[in-house]
């Protein structure tokens, strides 16, 4: 039942990409160019990423990075059963095991806390809406972070918690300290990984959690001293609480009460660009969970007219595609501006694995705000 961190599987994903001849795939495929037009595609990456490398060979390192990221990139494109595209990203020039140094999990620090699974609204049979977008709330979901040189998901996932329930709740918006998260814990330095819910005990123990402007983010992994004694508080939470793996039950308490944090398997976010991913359990292991973000809303696509299909069988109703609105921590530069959609209903990639969100009002006191369609 812990989680633990593993960039070597990441790493037998690569392994399993190479085994099957990254050269000759490439030009296989159309994602996979000539040698010119791979360089000129690299070119291009390290223009719009403001890439540089230092020595010539750190150079065609990185290019034959690139190279092996686009074909892995196509092995998920042909894996996905939604809609998502895969292709390149700011991250299109690590290898899997750096990449997973910086944004997976580095260690498991300690248990899930006991605690029960709360069931969610009062009435189960209340309806859920069709949709729900919580980013229109003005204020109420902070700008996208980059955890940058640090690897803090789940202070940053819980730190986005914290502050949509503030500005749904009371009309407050506030951003919160990431980096009295990390250096507050009852493990040491949170760049090395951590839980949600530890940044939520956090809170707990210093009654409450500075502003981002009084104790900024600093992405770095040296450690620093907690100066939670010394700090002003701008937010504090009641206590925290598990969701039930539900995924309906999930969007309802997500649109009566708010936004929640999930811990998913990001195996497929590291080279994803847009659209909903949608995976099976052999494809993206659902009990694998190393990334922490913030769930924000819930929708369906139902624009894609699967061409030839609807021509052959236009009485039928056209596809639609459930999605859960993440938010990530990776800079505004990656994915659909900073966020992701993953499939609802299939718990895609172990998304019901861990739904936790602080509490900031009694139980069952609704906010102020309802969740936009
Ligand atoms: C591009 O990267 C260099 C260092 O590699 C940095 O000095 C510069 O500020 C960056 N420019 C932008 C626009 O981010
Ligand atoms: C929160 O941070 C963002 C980005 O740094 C900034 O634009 C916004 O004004 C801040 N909000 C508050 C209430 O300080
Ligand atoms: C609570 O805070 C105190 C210092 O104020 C610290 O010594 C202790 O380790 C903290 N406990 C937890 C569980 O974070």
């Amino acid at each position: 039942m812990a989680l633990t961190a593993h960039p070597s599987c990441l790493l037998a994903l690569l392994v399993a990409g190479l085994a099957q001849g990254i050269r000759g795939s490439l030009t296989a495929q159309d994602l996979g160019p000539q040698p010119l037009e791979l360089k000129e595609a690299f070119k291009f990456f390290q223009r719009q990423f403001n890439r540089s490398y230092l020595t010539p060979e750190e150079h065609a390192r990185r290019l034959d990075i690139f190279a092996h990221n686009l074909a892995q990139a196509q092995q998920l494109q042909e894996e996905d059963f939604g809609t998502a595209e895969f292709g390149v990203t700011p991250f299109s020039d690590l290898t899997e095991e750096e990449f997973g140094q910086l944004y997976g999990h580095r260690r498991a620090a300690g248990g899930v806390p006991g605690m029960g699974r709360v069931v969610g609204p009062e009435e189960p049979e209340e309806s859920v809406p069709h949709t729900c977008d919580w980013r229109k709330v003005a204020g109420a979901i902070s700008s996208i972070r980059n955890q940058g040189n640090c690897n803090c998901c789940w202070a940053m996932a819980a730190a986005g918690n914290i502050e949509a329930l503030w500005g749904i709740n009371f009309l407050k918006f506030v951003n919160v300290s990431v980096q009295e998260l990390l250096d507050c814990g009852r493990c040491g330095n949170g760049c090395y990984g951590g839980y949600v819910w530890e940044a939520f005990l956090t809170v707990l123990n210093n009654s409450g959690v500075a502003s981002e402007r009084d104790y900024p983010f600093r992405a770095n992994f040296r450690p620093h001293r907690c100066h939670a004694k010394t700090s002003n508080k701008v937010a504090w939470i009641q206590d925290f609480i598990f969701l039930p793996d539900n995924e309906q039950r999930i969007a309802q308490y997500l649109a009566t009460y708010g936004p929640i944090t999930v811990t998913i398997n990001m195996k497929y976010l590291k080279l994803y660009q847009k659209g909903v991913i949608k995976a099976s359990p052999t494809t993206c292991d659902p009990q694998f969970v190393d990334h922490s973000v913030l769930l924000v809303g819930f929708g369906s696509d139902k624009s894609e007219g699967m061409g030839a299909e609807t021509v052959s069988s236009p009485s039928r109703h056209p596809r639609s595609t459930p999605y859960w609105i993440l938010k990530n921590s990776w800079g505004a530069q990656w994915g659909e501006e900073g966020y992701f959609r993953l499939h609802r209903g299939s718990n895609t990639c172990g998304i019901t694995k861990y739904p936790v969100t602080a509490r900031v009002q009694k139980p069952n006191v609704k906010p102020q705000l309802s969740c936009p369609p």
